[in-house]
């Protein structure tokens, strides 16, 4: 078999661990061919590939990022986009595609194969906010860099009185500030599945204070204000119609330090929860992902991804993963505020 590998949307540490093991699976076991499709779904869109064998694949393990690169490009925004895919990949041989990627990218690949072109996706976001899956490769690689960035800001925080509101990814859910909020000790997390009180945030700050605590606040890049909107970096929306979030932690700094008379400094770690090396518990996911997925490839079982239930690795419809999103439920961030001053 020939098969296509592309990955889309946001990179995350993982990313290649999922291509080496497709790879060499289908190389060692069926004997597969791979073409590497460049920069997400522009690759095959516009017949932009890369060899993909053994050789491409040898120690990419550690290696962040993805050696076919990523895009945001949506063929379904494109006039006759979705034809031009099937067409050229078509054209190019190719049984079938894996596409690793989040709620967008495999929406594409729910429609390429309602429309008769065979894809398995392998789901992916450090923001583990897909459903159908427990966890998403990349969210431990993140939450660890949210929590060791906590671990050095509480003492400069502490060091000078100073409160510390960390911003980190999240756009529709809050799994990271979460995660890295509770692993790093925060006086306080924000998410967007809960509108917090300004007056709440500030009784919060000087209750840390009174207690003797440098606060540190973190805050999902989609944490909203109520009776207020998200905070955007910049007008305007990718293909697949998102805002580019960015920028609550500044707002609320400016506020908290007003409102309080306490110095509040702000702290985004943006792109620093993307890149680098995945960690172990990544890899391990990443690669069993990919092995599982080119198995599906092998086998025609197209039109679904694979997923993480418990500690097995199993196949779920392309749907599961796109009708709707993972969110924190209350009761998570019930736990979070027990430990809040
Ligand atoms: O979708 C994952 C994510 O990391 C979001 O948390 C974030 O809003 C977005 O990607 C940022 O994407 P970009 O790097 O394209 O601006």
């Amino acid at each position: 078999m020939k098969i296509g590998v592309l990955t889309g949307g946001g990179d995350c540490p993982g990313l290649n661990a999922v291509i080496r093991a497709a790879v060499l699976r289908g190389h060692r076991e069926w004997g597969h061919e791979f073409t590497g499709y460049l920069d997400g779904w522009k690759g095959p869109l516009e017949n932009q590939t890369t060899g993909l064998g053994v050789a491409e694949v040898r120690g990419i393990l550690a290696q962040g990022g993805t050696i076919l690169g990523s895009s945001r490009t949506n063929p379904d925004a494109i006039d006759g986009g979705i034809e031009q895919v099937i067409g050229n990949v078509r054209a190019a041989g190719i049984d079938g595609l894996i596409a690793i990627g989040g709620d967008d990218t495999l929406g594409v690949a729910r429609i390429l194969t309602e429309n008769g072109l065979g894809v398995v996706g392998v789901p992916k976001t450090i923001d583990n906010d897909l459903n159908a899956t427990d966890y998403t490769f990349g969210f431990d690689t993140a939450v660890n860099i949210v929590m060791e960035s906590l671990d050095r800001l509480h003492t400069t925080a502490t060091s000078h009185h100073r409160a510390l509101v960390v911003e980190v990814m999240g756009r529709h859910a809050g799994w990271i500030a979460l995660h890295g909020g509770m692993a790093g000790g925060a006086d306080l997390i924000l998410v967007p599945e809960e509108e917090f009180e300004l007056e709440e945030v500030c009784a919060q700050v000087n209750r840390s204070f009174e207690a003797g605590v440098a606060p540190i606040i973190v805050a999902s890049e989609g944490a909203v204000p109520k009776e207020g909107s998200e905070v955007t970096s910049t007008e305007g929306t990718d293909a697949f119609g998102h805002v580019r979030l960015g920028g609550i932690a500044g707002w609320l700094a400016d506020r908290i330090e007003e409102q309080t008379g306490h110095e509040t400094r702000s702290v985004v770690l943006g792109h620093l929860q993307r890149g680098g090396t995945p960690t172990a518990f990544d890899r391990v996911l990443a690669t069993r992902l990919g092995y599982r997925a080119i198995e599906a490839a092998s086998e025609g079982d197209w039109g679904t991804m694979t997923t993480l239930r418990g500690t097995s690795i199993e196949l779920a419809p392309l749907a599961d993963a796109v009708d709707e999103s993972k969110v924190v439920p209350a009761d998570r961030l019930r736990e979070a505020q027990v430990f809040f001053d």
